[in-house]
């Protein structure tokens, strides 16, 4: 029920703040030939300039910013900008109507006194829009680009926005080409003061409604004063003091309220005790339960992993896995260019190893991961010798290939495997993943994808080998994959 009336109550109050705006616009702005920021400058030129209603290019302008509005943030957020475009819109019409003249010109109420319409125009237009904003509404604009923004990115429109309407101002030079370069330049110099007025206005009216002032208040009668503040719905704190002259125990109450509250605060103490201590001072900004919201985003809970590599597809694919929830960060992102010792004597040592050093110079939770090809008749050969199989400078794809068909000539027994082994130091722990595939090794070479003995190795119940698939089609039954598979899955099982 009480929510009913609040949103009746911003309703009302809005379409209140809509009919000041409304009623200042076409009584003190329009007919001054005077031009504002934002969309209702753009209406307003397109109107000196062609004669178009300003509501009708306003509320073109509008619907094509709340329909991009709608898909971003939904109906819901959007309700009140809705009704705010439709009600300004019928309102501008029906101002025009109740004043439009014969001629179909806008009278101007003030006869020559254009900088008095520009201020008064512009205060009115202020306080009206203060009004839309305090109760929740919006009069469309670039208040829908902002939400849409917010809702990606924290940063402040702030400066887009000034850059937009000194633009918009500015250009009310060129619509005015009968006048002379004076009185052009004096519409520019109308349409910025108004700018700044209404501006100023706005702020001064929303900061001060929103001013919040903090009491601290020393009183024998305390716990009287604080059951009363509590009983007109207002939090109180008391703290513990010691008066420090008559080495007393003294209860200090703290009460945040809303500046415009403070004469009731006052009254509702002295009734209670004349002679209690207080001060009051104006606080800068108060968050939480009854009073603003605090505006910022959460950090990003993401956890940042090392994944010590620097290979772009073994990066692609977990990132791919785990880029939701964990930032995976190469060597390269931690800037670490050093050559990473692997001396083990098994896949286990080395990765373990790699992580080791991430952790021990660069201090992040890490894996790394090892993997190597053990062939059957070749006891296992080269396994963790894999890379350096052919020559001690390594990864010579073509040469260890070479020397592996030469070391099966003759071999009836071709099973092989490609093992790999993951560790993941986090904190003082270490967790291994291990993934396998089994397979055949060929006679020659076939398919010139992946990289090193892809293609020689046909995996079992595959017809093609490793080189012969696709990125896709290797990595869901590739050791690597399903090693890494394994370790996404323990990461998701903690969330
Ligand atoms: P790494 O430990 O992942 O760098 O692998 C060491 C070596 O094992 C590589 O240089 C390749 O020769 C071989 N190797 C590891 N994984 C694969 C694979 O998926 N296909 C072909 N060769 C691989």
């Amino acid at each position: 029920m009480q929510n009913i009336y609040l949103e009746v109550r911003d309703f009302i109050l809005i379409t209140l703040g809509l009919a000041i705006y409304a009623m200042a616009y076409t009584c003190f702005i329009l007919p001054y030939q005077i031009t504002t920021g934002g969309v209702a400058g753009i209406a307003a030129i397109v109107y000196y300039a062609t004669g178009i209603e300003v509501q009708v290019t306003y509320l073109l302008i509008n619907a094509a910013f709340l329909i991009a509005a709608i898909k971003v943030l939904g109906w819901k957020f959007c309700l009140k900008t809705i009704y705010g475009v439709l009600m300004l819109t019928f309102l501008l019409w029906l101002f025009q109507r109740l004043i439009i003249q014969d001629d179909g010109s806008l009278p101007q109420v003030l006869g020559n006194e254009s900088f008095m319409a520009c201020v008064i125009g512009a205060l009115l237009e202020g306080i009206a829009l203060s009004f839309c904003f305090l109760n929740n509404g919006s009069t469309g604009g670039t208040d829908i680009i902002a939400a849409i923004v917010n809702k990606y990115k924290n940063m402040s429109l702030g400066v887009v926005l000034m850059i937009c309407d000194v633009i918009i101002i500015s250009s009310c030079y060129f619509v005015f080409d009968d006048l002379d370069t004076v009185h052009r330049v004096q519409k520019v110099v109308f349409g910025f003061s108004a700018l700044i007025i209404s501006s100023f206005t706005l702020d001064y009216v929303i900061n001060r409604q929103r001013q919040s002032v903090q009491f601290m208040i020393f009183s024998r009668n305390y716990s009287k004063i604080a059951d009363a503040l509590n009983a007109t719905g207002r939090g109180v704190t008391v703290l513990n003091g010691e008066g420090w002259y008559t080495k007393t125990e003294r209860k200090v109450l703290v009460c945040l309220v809303k500046k415009r509250f403070s004469v009731e605060i006052f009254r509702l103490i002295k009734q209670i005790d004349p002679y209690a201590f207080l001060s009051m001072a104006n606080v800068q900004g108060v968050y939480g339960e009854g009073f603003d919201q605090m505006k910022v985003k959460k950090m990003s809970k993401k956890k940042t992993i090392v994944f010590a590599t620097n290979n772009a597809h073994k990066l692609e694919e977990v990132r791919a896995m785990l880029g939701e929830k964990y930032d995976i960060r190469s060597l390269d992102d931690i800037g670490c260019r050093s050559y990473i010792p692997e001396t083990g004597a098994s896949f286990q040592e080395n990765a373990l190893q790699k992580a080791q050093f991430v952790k021990k110079y660069y201090g992040f939770d890490c894996f790394a991961d090892d993997s190597g090809l053990e062939v059957a008749a070749l006891n296992g050969a080269p396994g963790i010798l894999s890379a350096r199989y052919a020559s001690e400078e390594g990864h010579d794809s073509a040469a260890n290939n070479a020397k592996l068909l030469r070391e099966m000539e003759g071999k009836t027994d071709r099973r092989a495997d490609f093992r790999t082994v993951i560790a993941f130091i986090e904190g003082d722990t270490t967790t291994y993943f291990e993934g396998r595939v089994d397979g055949e090794i060929l006679t020659e070479l076939h398919g010139d994808g992946g990289f090193g003995y892809d293609p020689l190795f046909v995996p079992e119940g595959c017809e093609q080998t490793f080189a012969e698939m696709t990125q896709e089609e290797k990595n869901a039954i590739s050791h690597r994959g399903r090693a890494v598979a394994k370790f996404v899955e323990f990461l998701k099982s903690r969330e």
